[in-house]
């Protein structure tokens, strides 16, 4: 289900938001130009990715306990957690950002 959740203005570069979509929390960030989305959960314990810090190499890091993943795949690429984060689609239509999730 494809869902409208901002407009391009809204998520300037080198950001990251988070969006309720259907419910869900999803963490949509802009990297250079590109929209990369990840669920907004940390596999590891109940913690809001999105309130963490956007790192260089389209990484995220979780403000809990450190965990990093990435943000074009969801894999866990440091400890705490091993297991990857859901990704989902993005797509730009003008100036209107869409997430498939
Ligand atoms: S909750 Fe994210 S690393 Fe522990």
């Amino acid at each position: 289900m494809k869902t409208k959740i901002c407009k391009t203005g809204d998520l300037p570069d080198n950001t990251m938001k988070s969006f309720d979509v259907e419910g869900e929390p999803v963490l949509v960030a802009r990297v250079n130009g590109e929209y990369y989305s990840i669920a907004d959960t940390c596999s590891h314990a109940m913690a809001y990715l999105s309130e963490g810090e956007l790192l260089e190499g389209c990484q995220v890091q979780c403000p809990d306990h450190g965990a990093i993943f990435d943000l074009r795949t969801g894999e866990a690429l440091a400890l705490p957690a091993v297991s990857p984060v859901e990704t989902y689609k993005v797509t730009v239509e003008g100036e209107d950002v869409f997430v498939e999730i």
